[in-house]
């Protein structure tokens, strides 16, 4: 049996005249936390909507949990979890109600949903606040019933977009807790993009650093430092070095204003 659950060949997507990811080619082993990043517009999200099966490449391929994207979009969905960037749950429920609806979509047997659930909120702390709404939610604690929504059928392999922008260092470290504890102990794969590069240090195995839609370095934070040379480097040298300018760790205007958004809707 193969030990990669992810595999990218030539993966392209053009809108227009604008090669927004160009030729990406990795593979990611089962298990791994394996994290995307890159400046606003390097293809990451594109990347993911490719990976997802919710926007067709121009061109290549890519086999997740050995099925492949183009010609078996419906195994890789069930194979895979799915944590956008937008805010996927709806604040005018209750944690346990949001779950439920998901439970049922992706046809849990009946007899198991509400284990399940139980077991979903338990694992991202949230067992206290599950019959609270949402929109009393705090966005930390929003982002950790998504993570329970995306994970109820136990997938694979789960991608998550910038899943703690916006949060704050204490919510951030919470949220990833709970998926190294979904990792440890179902052995899910964790593909990520994200800003923080304090993040990708701490929880990745290896990242891709992307730059103009392409891949412009790949491998472990240790061996991204050693690669500019003798001295000390660090991660964000490494960053500087690859994507030609310094990680802006605090997004868009477009992003902010919709993390606002957010948080007024959610209270
Ligand atoms: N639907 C679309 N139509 C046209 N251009 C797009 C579309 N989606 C993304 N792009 C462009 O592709 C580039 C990559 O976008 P994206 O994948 O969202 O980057 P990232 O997630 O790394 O910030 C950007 O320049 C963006 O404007
Ligand atoms: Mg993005």
């Amino acid at each position: 049996m193969s030990d990669i659950v992810l595999e990218i060949k030539n993966l392209s997507r053009r809108f227009g005249v604008f090669t927004a990811v160009d030729s990406l080619t990795l593979s990611v082993n089962i298990g791994e936390v394996f994290g995307l990043l890159g400046s606003n517009g390097a293809g990451k999200t594109t990347t993911i909507k490719m990976l997802t099966t919710l926007l067709p490449p121009s061109s290549g391929e890519a086999r997740v949990a050995g099925f492949s994207i183009t010609t078996q979009a419906v195994d890789v969905r069930r194979a895979i979890g799915y944590v956008p960037q937008a805010v996927s749950v709806d604040g005018s429920l209750t944690g346990y109600e949001n779950l439920l609806i998901f439970a049922k979509l992706y046809d849990l047997p009946y007899r198991e949903q509400q284990a399940r659930i139980r077991e979903a909120l338990e694992f991202m702390g949230l067992t206290a606040d599950g019959s609270r709404l949402v929109s009393e939610y705090s966005g930390g604690m929003v982002r950790r019933l998504e993570i329970a929504q995306s994970t109820l059928h136990r997938p694979q392999l789960l991608f998550l977009d910038e899943p703690t922008v916006g949060l704050d260092p204490i919510a951030r470290d919470a949220v990833w807790k709970h998926l190294v504890d979904l990792r440890n102990n179902y052995g899910t794969t964790l593909f990520f993009t994200t800003h923080y590069l304090e993040e990708a240090e701490s929880h990745c195995d290896r990242i891709a650093i992307m730059h103009l839609g392409k891949v412009a370095a790949l491998g472990t934070c240790k061996e991204l430092e050693d690669s500019l040379g003798s001295t000390d480097h660090t991660l964000n040298d490494v960053f500087v070095h690859y994507a030609g300018n310094a990680l802006d760790s605090g997004g868009t205007f477009r992003d902010v204003s919709a993390e606002r958004a957010t948080a007024q809707r959610h209270g």
